[in-house]
């Protein structure tokens, strides 16, 4: 059962009892008429109605969707693709999996709905290897859409085609990388394309322009075909409109996803109204807000935050807005929605030395700050955990991840260096090395390598 406090749009059947996967119960509950609706209007309306609500991606970077759109270079002439990132690779991330599993259509209108609006003939939907009941489900439910005419062939008699594709990536985290996953796409290895020149809107899939887009922000477009941008924009806060997916796992007594308006609840109001608090004795440690590649936020920190009247608010971290610039203007970000919660019982440094252990396993080795470095934060932390810390281990591990930021092809060096800069800087005192080391009594953590 939603929590009172949600506001569900994109969540709006998933659980609920009855509700199935298949063509029909969607054509029950109203599905494929914003499709419907959408056909019979004029494609750049579309892109103007995306525009008016002002939909930022879910995948990560928070960028506006219709602006996104509007950056397809059309001169060459070249076909343009959509891809649906389905990979969610991000840890902490779980809300595109509950879409694909429980409501696919959905996806597949918000598919339908943006390649109408930018008349594109072919997409692809990139799932993770992993998932691979996913993908099954959403081959299934294409078969049935394209049965109805809502996919492939003249689409709802129009004359329209529009052909959707599964494809199956091999489980790497660097594929939820928009260039690296049209790398993989093209099948080839994964490494991530310089931008510029191969930003996908210009220089994308086949080296034709490309949309790529996270699978709920797909979802958001079906809504926004269906009330108008503008009612859509009403939802949720000025910069920061309509819902968001939060994913909430760790210590909290309701982990789970939960669906509410942007920048309407607080991280404290999520995690003690919605997810029930703490586990019963403790106290909120920290929480990383917006999957793991976010910077940690430590409970006791403040933050002086300047707003657009130029008066300024002291935000706790319960205080803190859940919406992207509030969590941005704290120093982290809401990236994919993705919170882990850690509480007083938390040995931070076993904590980073797990996440380095995947960051150091999913580097795609292109670049060498990254490859190495990756390499080097997963020993140090993994030493410290089994107490054979240097006494200069600490700096050497924040110097290792500040010059992997900004030196890389993409943003996997920032995503691997930020949670080593924000573990140390707010969490120095369980980093340091030599004399003051601790035998960690999670020595059964990563392997010392
Ligand atoms: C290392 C890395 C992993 C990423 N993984 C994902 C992912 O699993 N799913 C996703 O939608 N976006 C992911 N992104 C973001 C994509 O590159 C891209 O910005 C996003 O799919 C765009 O969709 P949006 O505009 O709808 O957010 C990742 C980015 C990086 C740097």
């Amino acid at each position: 059962m939603p929590h009172p406090a949600e506001r569900r749009l994109v969540f709006r059947h998933i659980d609920e009892p009855g509700y199935t996967p298949d063509l029909p119960c969607y054509l029950r509950h109203g599905g494929y008429e914003a499709l419907r609706k959408s056909v019979a209007r004029k494609p750049e309306e579309l892109v103007d109605e995306v525009k008016k609500s002002g939909l930022r991606g879910r995948g990560g970077a928070g960028f506006p969707c219709g602006v996104k759109w509007s950056l397809l270079d059309r001169r060459s002439g070249k076909p343009v693709y959509l891809i649906a990132n389905a990979d969610e690779s991000e840890p902490g991330t779980f809300k595109d999996r509950y879409i694909i599993h429980q409501d696919p259509h959905q996806l597949i209108e918000g598919i339908m709905i943006s390649c109408w609006a930018n008349q594109v003939k072919q997409a692809y939907i990139y799932i993770r290897g992993e998932f691979s009941q996913g993908a099954r489900i959403l081959e299934q439910a294409i078969a049935e859409a394209r049965a109805q005419r809502l996919v492939g062939p003249d689409i709802l008699g129009t004359g329209y085609s529009c052909e959707i594709y599964v494809h199956r990536g091999a489980g790497a985290y660097i594929c939820g990388e928009e260039t690296g996953l049209i790398e993989s796409l093209e099948g080839k290895r994964p490494y991530p394309r310089i931008k510029p020149p191969y930003f996908p809107a210009v220089l994308g899939l086949y080296q034709c322009p490309t949309i790529v887009n996270n699978v709920e922000t797909l979802c958001h477009v079906k809504h926004i075909a269906d009330m108008g941008g503008e009612a859509f924009a009403k939802i949720g806060t000025l910069n920061n409109t309509g819902t968001r997916l939060l994913c909430v796992s760790g210590h909290v007594r309701r982990p789970g996803y939960y669906e509410v308006e942007s920048g309407k609840i607080t991280l404290g109001q999520l995690l003690n109204d919605l997810c029930g608090g703490p586990p019963p004795g403790r106290k909120f440690k920290a929480v990383i807000p917006g999957g793991s590649s976010s910077k940690i936020l430590r409970f006791g920190e403040r933050f002086k935050i300047r707003q657009q009247d130029g008066s300024t608010t002291d935000w706790g971290v319960e205080d803190i807005p859940m919406d992207f610039d509030s969590l941005a203007a704290c120093g982290s970000m809401g990236g994919s929605g993705g919170l882990i919660v850690m509480d007083d019982s938390t040995d931070m440094v076993a904590a980073l030395a797990n996440l380095n252990a995947f960051y150091a396993h999913e580097s795609c080795g292109q670049c060498t700050p990254c490859r190495e470095g990756s390499l080097w934060m997963k020993k140090i932390t993994a030493r410290m955990v089994h107490g054979d810390a240097r006494p200069q281990d600490g700096e050497l591990l924040k110097s290792v991840a500040d010059q992997i930021a900004g030196r890389t092809v993409c943003p996997f060096g920032e995503a691997c260096a930020w949670p080593t800069q924000s573990f140390v800087l707010k969490f120095g005192d369980e980093f340091k090395g030599g004399a003051d080391a601790r035998k960690h009594p999670s020595a059964a953590g990563p392997a010392l390598v």
